[in-house]
């Protein structure tokens, strides 16, 4: 019988412990997929072997039966990714013949990294605040058709004449739009990447392909989104967003799984909510709660180290990702950074030209008008970090997740009360077959 596959997906901003939902769940998988996105996320995993920070490779790297796999929907910074296979060993985590990178899965190349600084800086005060990673100018030679992908590097002859081409290119818009006189060099860059493929060539390989014969073969299959739903470029606070398709649709374009084959979407959702970066945030909060929350929770990116900023829960945002997503269950993270609060918010409309709006906008600019509409409910002022079951929660906290249920219009699977693998509750078998 075909293997459940269950879809993790960032409900909110991203951030909401993806990495460490995947890892919580991983000792019952065969196989955990990243199916979009690149190093631009940074997923928190820490557990006995220690404290991870993941940029491309999935959370499921950190359990030995896992098969990990960085499907045809990231797009990869070679050096990154050897870097992180380092950091991995010298941990004392094997990745030979537990990790397999897609050969469709296009490169981040030098001048990716270079063009997306450049045109941040072009915006101005328009910026989107992107990690600089790459990520726009990479995923735009894909659609534009003139990528080179992880599969180029096993063949010299068509890597050398596309990065030929790629960079003349390059080195055309550098002096003419940017004005500058510092041109690339694209024999200096083929032969870094021949450095990176020498290493690398052991991984690459037709995910599709051995993804479908794990499912065939009856393996549970985890797929591990980056980012979140509100940073889709289609559905997101566009422009304010990622080049990829965080939402639960870009798992199977991402990986070669057929809509059909998933058997559940889960929902990652911050006990409030955090975002880096530029865009609309209607539940960002004032100053000082904003600093206490940051505090508490220690918002920091993962990938650029910079301050998050820090909102309410958005119930409204919240409901668009459930139906954008159809998320079967969600998981809730970070209850216990409410654990002092003497009341929180929840916002259950915006108030957006003096009309009452309970549905996301479609055109995000509305959501800068967006006043949020509150209900304020009583916090719990004690620990929920040892809490391993429902009943060990304080009554407050209950009611408080209830409420996010009666909200959001889901049932909860998963709670978390800790960064630590064992702080959390599981309360459904998400991994049980379809
Ligand atoms: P991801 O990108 O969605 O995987 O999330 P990040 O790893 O970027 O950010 C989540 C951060 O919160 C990490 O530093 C985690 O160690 C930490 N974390 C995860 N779960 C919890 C939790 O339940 N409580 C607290 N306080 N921190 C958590
Ligand atoms: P994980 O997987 C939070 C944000 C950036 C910026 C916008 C576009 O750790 O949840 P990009 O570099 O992708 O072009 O930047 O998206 N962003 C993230 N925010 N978590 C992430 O990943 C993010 N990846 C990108 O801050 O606002
Ligand atoms: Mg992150």
């Amino acid at each position: 019988m075909a293997g459940p596959v269950v879809v993790i997906v960032g409900a909110q901003w991203g951030d909401e412990a993806k990495g460490r939902v995947v890892d919580l769940l991983a000792s019952r998988a065969g196989m955990v997929v990243r199916y979009q996105g690149g190093p631009n996320a940074g997923h928190t995993v820490i557990n006995a072997r220690g404290t991870f920070k993941l940029h491309l490779v999935p959370a499921g790297i950190l359990t030995p039966q896992v098969t990990s796999v960085i499907g045809n929907g990231v797009v990869i910074d070679p050096r990154g990714l050897l870097g992180e296979l380092e950091m991995l060993r010298g941990a004392g985590v094997t990745t030979e013949g537990r990790l397999i990178v897609s050969d469709r899965a296009h490169v981040i190349m030098p001048y990716h990294r270079l063009l997306d600084t450049l045109d941040e800086e072009e915006r101005g005060g328009a910026r989107i605040g992107t990690t600089g990673r790459g990520i726009g100018p990479a995923y735009m030679d894909k659609v534009a058709r003139r990528g080179i992908v992880m599969g180029d590097l096993l063949y010299n002859d068509l890597l050398v004449e596309k990065v030929r081409a790629n960079v003349a290119r390059v080195n055309r818009q550098l002096t003419t739009l940017y004005g500058r006189q510092d041109t690339l060099d694209a024999d200096a860059l083929v032969e870094e990447l021949h450095g990176a493929a020498r290493h690398l060539a052991p991984y690459i390989a037709d995910s599709r392909a051995a993804i479908q014969a794990a499912i065939a073969a009856g393996w549970p299959v985890i797929l591990e989104g980056a980012q979140g739903a509100l940073l889709d470029v289609d559905f997101g606070t566009y422009p304010y967003v990622t080049s990829s398709s965080p939402a639960a649709g870009g798992a199977c374009i991402g990986s070669g799984i057929a809509p059909t084959q998933i058997t559940r979407t889960v929902g990652v959702y911050k006990a409030y909510c955090t975002r880096v970066g530029g865009g609309p945030f209607p539940t960002e909060m004032a100053e000082e709660m904003g600093n206490r929350v940051r505090t508490l929770g220690n918002e920091f990116g993962t990938t650029t180290g910079r301050p998050r900023r820090c909102g309410w829960f958005d119930a409204v945002a919240a409901r668009y990702s459930a139906s954008l997503n159809g998320f079967s269950s969600m998981a809730v993270t970070h209850l216990d950074v409410y654990d002092t609060l003497d009341s929180v918010r929840i916002c259950t409309a915006y108030r957006i030209n003096g009309e009452l709006v309970e549905t996301m906008p479609s055109m995000p600019h509305l959501l800068d008008l967006a006043q949020p509409v509150y209900e304020e409910v009583p916090g719990w002022q004690a620990s929920t970090v040892h809490a391993r079951q429902y009943s060990d929660l304080p009554t407050n906290a209950q009611r408080y997740l209830r409420r996010l249920e009666e909200v959001t219009g889901i049932p909860t699977s998963v709670i978390t009360v800790g960064p630590e693998r064992d702080e959390a509750l599981v309360l459904q078998d998400l991994l049980a077959p379809a």
